[in-house]
């Protein structure tokens, strides 16, 4: 009978990312495609010592009841909106998360959906393939120019500051909000409103929690420019879909650009689909061979260091290491 803890795994993932787990911990796992926790993890909970999981699985004050031995929870994700924290703290159980390291890979994933949405090509690589390219059209398929155009990042972030310094790189003027006071050179700080109503391009770059849940609303929306493109690589739930469906129908809004949807991923009989105006690619903002190797390097770190009991490397809730009065 090993003697070594417990880990739970809520997938299977390459051997060769969580090597430096070997020979440190059992793990037990749940399937590669799991949209929720395995059933057979839960029968583990009551021993496990630490978990590690992704952004797709709820881990809730339930799981974490059923967890008395829990010592370390680990998100394979900069975002940790899917973990119960004020439960694990109070439970003075550190989440670690797993930020810088897909900082670079989804500003290029959002500068690529800007690119995309401005020059439609989608739609241009669907009429290339279904024979509706003639001849070279001097009306045809025009898109907008990010030279000069201004882009309204709202979250200035390790990402957001990623896509600032790309879109300078293209020629962009940018603006932002961003309820912490940044200095960032050649951009220029603005209101939520503000931002909205200057830009040729929003593109979102925000945790999700209850200030940014639906934070791009119908007003929102209304006081965005016409001819603006929207661009999400940030949490689906930022955005309320209702009001996004009926502001692109209504060409209140020129487009949108989606890495992230809600729900996720969208039925595919949902009508955002349904819009030629809407590009949706299914959360692969870090979806890069190095990106996803280094996240998951990233969370062993830190479930090791929790199981070790030493101070994660990146950790969401350091109140947990603060003394009890
Ligand atoms: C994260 O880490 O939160 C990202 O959404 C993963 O792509």
């Amino acid at each position: 009978m090993s003697t070594l803890p417990l880990v739970l795994m809520t997938h299977t993932l390459p051997a060769d990312w969580i090597v430096s787990l070997e020979g440190k911990c059992q793990i037990v796992k749940g399937p590669i495609d799991a949209t929720e926790m395995d059933i057979t993890l839960y029968e583990h909970l009551a021993e496990a010592q630490a978990l590690f999981t992704l952004l797709t699985i709820q881990i809730g004050k339930n799981e974490i009841d059923q967890a008395p031995n829990m010592r370390v929870i680990s998100n394979m994700a900069v975002g940790v909106d899917n973990i119960d924290i004020a439960t694990c703290t109070q439970r003075r159980i550190p989440v670690g998360n797993t930020p810088g390291v897909l900082t670079e890979g989804t500003a290029d994933l959002a500068m690529a959906l800007l690119l995309a949405a401005a020059r439609g090509l989608p739609q241009a690589s669907l009429d290339a393939r279904e024979g509706r390219w003639k001849t070279w059209s001097p009306t045809g398929w025009l898109g907008k120019d990010l030279n000069g155009a201004t882009i309204g990042i709202v979250g200035m972030g390790k990402i957001g500051g990623a896509v600032a310094k790309r879109a300078m790189g293209f020629g962009m003027r940018v603006v932002y909000y961003d309820p912490q006071t940044k200095d960032i050179s050649q951009a220029e700080s603005c209101s939520f409103e503000d931002v909205l109503k200057k830009s040729d391009f929003i593109s979102l770059h925000v945790p999700l929690n209850s200030q940014t849940h639906h934070l791009m609303n119908q007003q929102a929306f209304d006081l965005m420019r016409s001819d603006a493109i929207l661009v999400n690589a940030s949490r689906g739930s930022v955005v309320d879909t209702d009001a996004l469906y009926k502001a692109l129908l209504d060409k209140r809004i020129a487009g949108a650009a989606l890495d992230v949807t809600d729900p996720e991923p969208l039925p595919p009989d949902h009508p955002l689909l349904t819009l030629q105006n809407c590009l949706v690619v299914p959360h692969i903002g870090s979806a890069t061979r190095n990106t996803r190797r280094h996240m998951a390097e990233l969370a062993c770190e830190n479930l090791l260091a929790g199981l070790q009991g030493r101070r994660l490397p990146y950790c969401v809730n350091p109140e947990v290491y603060e003394r009890q009065s």
